[in-house]
């Protein structure tokens, strides 16, 4: 039964909702204020994901200031690395650091161990369950396991995972044991989320536009198909939202092959090929560049209002292309929601 106080969960079901529902990839960052202090009370990154009382108040922060339609889960794609025993530090300014992956011992799946690491992250979902307006859609969400494992090979963000893509070719069978793991862990990590209480979940596979097409096949669909399936085995009925982010006209065959309910669509991709092809199929969430966020003015209006225009009619939860950047500017994004709510 899909309950119909959700906006955001009327469209996932195939709805179309005049306005649409908006929420923001990365909506808890640091182009808002409040963020930034609750931040630097926290001290590191980490902390702030792993301890319930801040992670459930940055979560709370957007939806408090803009009366957002989805309350996404405060924390990082890679905690579960952490949670497999290979360390994640944030630096400031550097991004992400992991210790180095060793190869040769890929690290295993110990459900009771990774499920000590991460119960602070499932106690945030259930305290976001009991807090959160109703109408609010509780998303819960993890890295899809070529976009974590991107990082976990490189030790680092790069421009372009090379060494992830060329560690596909000189090393698969090690790739092989290090997704089955990776696909566990992400399906274990789903399914508690949805236990506490997430009402839908989103992957997000920010670097699948960087392979080819036998490793699109591969590290990309292959493991997503087997993470939606493992998830649906204990939650049938739970929508996902596959995010393939620059996987251009690949999202078709991503949708068909991998039984997402609902995709995230970038920038790159022309509205017309999202109404026409896409939108028929399952509903599409996106796709505002987010650079229009910081130009603010005539930019904003026009990106917000061609999206409603060509998209408005199909199933639509309005969104940016990728996540807000620290540099937009808070007022421009409640100007966003007032020309999206004004349609
Ligand atoms: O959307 C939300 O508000 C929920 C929280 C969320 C974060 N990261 C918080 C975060 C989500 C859904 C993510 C996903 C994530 N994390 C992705 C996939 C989506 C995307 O944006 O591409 C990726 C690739 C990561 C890995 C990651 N986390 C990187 C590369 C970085 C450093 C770059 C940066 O923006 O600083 C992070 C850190 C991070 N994750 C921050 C936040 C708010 C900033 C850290 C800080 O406050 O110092």
């Amino acid at each position: 039964m899909i309950d119909k106080t959700k906006s955001i969960m009327r469209v996932l079901a195939g709805e179309a909702l005049s306005p649409p529902p908006i929420w923001m990839m990365r909506q808890a960052g640091r182009y808002l204020p409040e963020y930034r202090a609750t931040r630097a009370e926290a001290g590191s990154f980490l902390n702030l994901c792993y301890t319930p009382k801040y992670a459930v108040e940055v979560t709370h922060q957007p939806i408090r200031r803009y009366g957002f339609d989805a309350a996404i889960l405060f924390s990082d794609i890679l905690v579960i690395p952490d949670a497999l025993g290979q360390e994640v530090r944030f630096e400031t300014g550097t991004g992400p650091q992991l210790t180095p992956l060793n190869f040769d011992i890929i690290p295993s799946l110990n459900h009771d161990q990774f499920d000590r690491h991460l119960a602070p992250v499932y106690k945030t979902v259930s305290l976001l369950r009991e807090r959160l307006d109703p109408s609010v859609t509780l998303l819960g969400f993890c890295g899809a396991p070529w976009t974590v494992a991107t990082y976990m090979i490189a030790g680092h963000g790069t421009s372009d995972q090379a060494p992830a893509r060329l560690a596909s070719y000189n090393q698969p069978l090690k790739m092989e044991a290090l997704f089955d793991v990776l696909v566990a862990a992400s399906a274990h990590y789903l399914t508690k989320q949805i236990e506490a209480g997430a009402d839908a979940v989103q992957i997000f596979d920010t670097w699948s536009g960087v392979l080819d097409d036998e490793g699109f096949d591969r590290y990309v669909i292959a493991p997503t198909r087997q993470l939606v399936e493992q998830v649906r085995s204990t939650y049938p009925d739970i929508p996902v939202i596959g995010f393939p982010k620059g996987s251009g006209y690949r999202i078709l065959k991503f949708i068909e092959e991998t039984g997402v309910s609902a995709v995230g669509v970038d920038w790159n991709l022309p509205l017309n090929f999202i109404a026409k092809e896409i939108q028929p199929r399952v509903p599409v969430q996106g796709n505002l560049d987010p650079m229009r966020l910081i130009a603010g003015g005539e930019p904003l209006k026009k990106g917000v209002k061609r999206i409603l225009d060509e998209l408005g009619a199909g199933p639509l939860i309005f969104n940016l292309g990728h996540g807000v950047t620290p540099d937009a500017n808070p007022d421009h994004v409640q100007e966003m929601i007032d020309y999206v709510r004004a349609a």
